[in-house]
């Protein structure tokens, strides 16, 4: 079987980009990454990428403005320049509108870092410790219109500590991400998930 053909889109760090990276290097993994695509220029995910011989592009939003379609566009030529048949977010801070989420329907993952369906949105670590909850970890999901929501792929909790920092409980999670993200999109790119 071939193995299919991912886009990761990032506007970091790119460390889930790396776990990816880092998984598909298994010639039995069922996907390959084909493409990372920062829409931030100077993203420091893109020199890591270059430096495994993967192709990047960057689609910078600035010069779009407020037209979300043109910037989508531009983003849309650039997955079908490179054949692309799963698109991973992975820290890609810029939300989609409907039209490009149905487009991609059942083929679009994303990582949020809670137990979704708590936690959507930003500062998740630090809403989680005000919340005083015990329990809290991160998400891959199918993407859909509605930020943070859609089926649930995988997902892994981390306990919260006596003491815990938004810095000590973001790493604990940040390394459960680098776990299940790959064994998210390799569900997927075994097509073994109802879709
Ligand atoms: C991760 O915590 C991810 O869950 C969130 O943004 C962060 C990106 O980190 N959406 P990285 O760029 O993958 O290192």
């Amino acid at each position: 079987m071939s193995r299919k053909r991912v886009a990761v889109l990032i506007s970091g760090r790119g460390s889930n980009m790396a776990a990816l990276i880092e998984a598909t290097k298994d010639p039995s993994y069922p996907a390959e990454i084909a493409l990372v695509v920062s829409n931030v220029p100077d993203a420091g995910g893109l020199a890591m990428a270059q430096k495994n011989g993967i192709a990047t592009a960057v689609v910078d939003h600035k010069p779009f403005g407020k037209d979300r379609a043109a910037f989508e566009h531009a983003l849309q030529a650039a997955l079908e320049q490179h054949r692309i048949e799963i698109v991973c977010l992975a820290g890609f801070m810029r939300l989609l509108t409907a039209d490009f989420v149905v487009r991609w329907q059942a083929r679009m993952l994303n990582i949020h870092p809670a137990l979704l369906p708590a936690f959507k949105g930003l500062d998740t670590h630090k809403r989680a410790l005000e919340a005083g909850v015990k329990q809290h970890g991160a998400t891959v999901h199918f993407v859909v219109p509605e930020m943070d929501a859609g089926p649930i792929v995988a997902q892994e909790a981390v306990d919260v500590r006596p003491g815990d920092t938004e810095q000590s409980l973001a790493a604990r999670v940040l390394a459960v991400e680098h776990k299940i993200y790959p064994l998210a999109l390799k569900l997927v790119a075994e097509g073994r998930l109802p879709r």
